[in-house]
């Protein structure tokens, strides 16, 4: 039975370009694993887009002298280009500055609002007299009451890292106007989380066993510690208004909205396809399931706020599943934009192919805990790995047939045990990637396809068919039938993963339309069937990159 599958995926905010970290935790997970639902048939819809809104944009745009609006675009643009080209395959990636996010928003907001889920209070908050304007967190500066830190801001203190209260600064300083911010009380709205507690704690607490441990255990510790109401807007002119009166000057809370992002994407990919109400499928057909791909510090969002909206407004599915994942730090520290400690997609895109940057990630995504990414361990699994064991195979058995067939799929006669062992082998193989994607457990479909890689180079030193080919043609040619069926069925499986070099080995294999459309299935090549003319689908690179690259970091 055909699934309908949304995959939700973080929204980042436009204010940097994407670095490893995030792809490997957010994107990649999420572009395999909808590419693995549309190769087995299913219907998909992935969406995401630019969180245009929030101090992280604002910040940026300040300090460069330029609007928000300018800087959105700048890395919303970058974003569609980094896609394209690392191949993650969005149904639709838009963005927060949109005029549907917009209205879809402040519907959310409004049906809270009059199901009672949303009341008014005053807030105490930091006031710069001189710009005449409320101070954000981030906005603020001042000696962190805990360790004392001169240049702790509002949100946290990167010194000893608590989160803080922003008016227990000790000498507080305005970023802005560089004068001391008094403070002065404000009308907000508030999310009464508090009131959806039991609610979300019994939603967790059923039927949640697909879920990861970090993020179950994580979710229900907040809710047992007690969930206090959030505010959910700000004295900001850049966001979504506040759809009341006396409060239009205000904002949304720039994570109120972003999650939103997730119907209003769906809605604007229903109005672009030409059916606006085909959002409906993925949002309120009680068979379709929802998976969200953010990385760790995003979970109390999706788990807790985001659900506890999706109550509070009815008739709006649930997640399904939230396959958070840890961190990948880069070469034992954590990634950072401002220190240059990253490895960014677009710049390693000019000197790479995207394929061995997504093996890379994948094969050590951080799932249960965090992983790291480092250049010499980048260059062995390229040279042991892409290029040693899955190029090897392909390459080999390709050429030879080429040089000794004729480029056509050899006709194997009776097929003996061995060869009948690694066919068996094969179609478990596509059995036990399915299930592990399924259950989003990546890593591990990834193992189990090149197990399966290793079995075939085995098999075909065992049989040797460029020894047989002079005494034993028929024997060579079942050698090479067999790892020619063994190569089409991991095709398939590592299509999710390594989307560029599978769909040419596609053509090399002299199939017909692309990979997803031939679908999850092991189907036998036919002997004599044309093969494509093929080219080493990897290249090796040399050591020296590691020096060169590692220089590059930190600069
Ligand atoms: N912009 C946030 C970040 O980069 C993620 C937002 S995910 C969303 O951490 F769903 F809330 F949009
Ligand atoms: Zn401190």
């Amino acid at each position: 039975m055909s699934e309908t599958i949304l995959v939700a995926v973080a929204w980042p905010y436009a204010n940097g370009p994407i670095h490893h970290g995030q792809l490997g935790g957010a994107y990649l997970p999420a572009d395999i694993f909808a590419r693995y639902h549309r190769t087995k048939g299913n219907r998909v819809l992935m969406v995401s887009g630019s969180d245009a809104h929030g101090t992280p944009v604002t910040v940026r745009a300040e300090n460069e002298n330029r609007t928000p609006g300018e800087v959105v675009e700048e890395y919303h643009t970058g974003f569609l280009e980094t896609w394209q080209r690392i191949g993650i395959s969005f149904d639709l990636f838009t963005s927060t500055a949109t005029a549907n996010h917009a209205t879809v928003s402040q519907g959310i907001f409004r049906s809270l609002l009059n199901a009672g889920y949303l009341y008014t209070a005053a807030q105490t908050l930091h006031f710069d007299a001189e710009a005449q304007r409320f101070l954000p967190d981030r906005y603020v500066e001042g000696a962190c009451p805990h360790c004392g830190y001169d240049k702790a801001r509002g949100d946290q203190c990167d010194d000893c890292g608590r989160q803080l209260n922003a008016a227990d600064l000790i000498a507080p300083r305005s970023k802005i106007s560089g004068t001391t911010p008094v403070l002065r009380e404000s009308e907000h709205y508030f999310l009464k989380l508090s009131a959806l507690s039991d609610q979300l704690e019994e939603w967790l607490g059923h039927d949640k066993e697909h879920w990861r441990k970090h993020v179950l255990n994580f979710s229900l510790g907040m809710i047992r510690e007690g969930l206090h109401d959030r505010p959910i807007t700000r004295d900001i002119d850049w966001g979504v208004p506040v759809p009341v009166d006396g409060f239009t000057q205000k904002r949304i809370y720039v994570w109120f909205e972003a999650v939103i992002g997730y119907l209003s994407a769906a809605k604007e990919w229903a109005q672009r396809s030409g059916d606006p109400d085909g959002w409906r499928d993925f949002w309120q057909n009680p068979d379709a399931k929802s998976y969200y791909f953010i990385g760790k510090d995003n979970v109390p969002f999706h788990t807790i706020v985001w659900p506890a909206m999706l109550m509070g407004v009815g008739g709006l599915a649930l997640p399904y599943d939230v396959p958070a994942n840890q961190y990948i730090t880069m070469s034992g520290s954590k990634a950072s934009t401002s220190q240059n400690w990253a490895v960014w997609v677009l710049d390693y895109l000019s000197r790479y192919d995207p394929d061995p940057l997504r093996y890379a990630l994948a094969s050590q995504m951080p799932e249960t805990s965090d992983s790291d990414f480092s250049w010499s361990e980048f260059l062995r699994r390229n040279n042991d790995e892409l290029v040693g064991t899955w190029g090897n195979l392909v390459n080999r058995v390709l050429t030879f047939t080429a040089r000794h067939f004729d480029g056509k799929v050899p006709d194997p006669g009776p097929l003996d045990e061995e060869a009948r062992r690694l066919l068996d082998a094969t179609q478990s193989a596509l059995d036990s990637v399915d299930a592990s994607l399924h259950a989003v457990h990546l890593r591990q479909g990834l193992q189990t396809a090149f197990g399966l890689a290793q079995e075939a180079n085995r098999y075909l030193d065992a049989t040797a068919p460029w020894r047989t080919i002079a005494s034993d043609r028929q024997a060579a040619a079942r050698s090479l039938y067999t790892a020619l069926n063994v190569i089409a069925g991991l095709r398939t499986v590592l299509y999710p993963y390594l989307p560029f070099t599978c769909t040419v080995l596609h053509g090399y294999l002299g199939a017909q339309g692309t990979v997803e459309e031939a679908g999850w299935r092991l189907a036998a090549l036919t002997p004599g069937a044309k093969l494509g003319d093929p080219q080493p689908l990897f290249r090796k690179l040399d050591p020296s990159i590691i020096e060169e690259e590692e220089a590059r970091l930190g600069a």
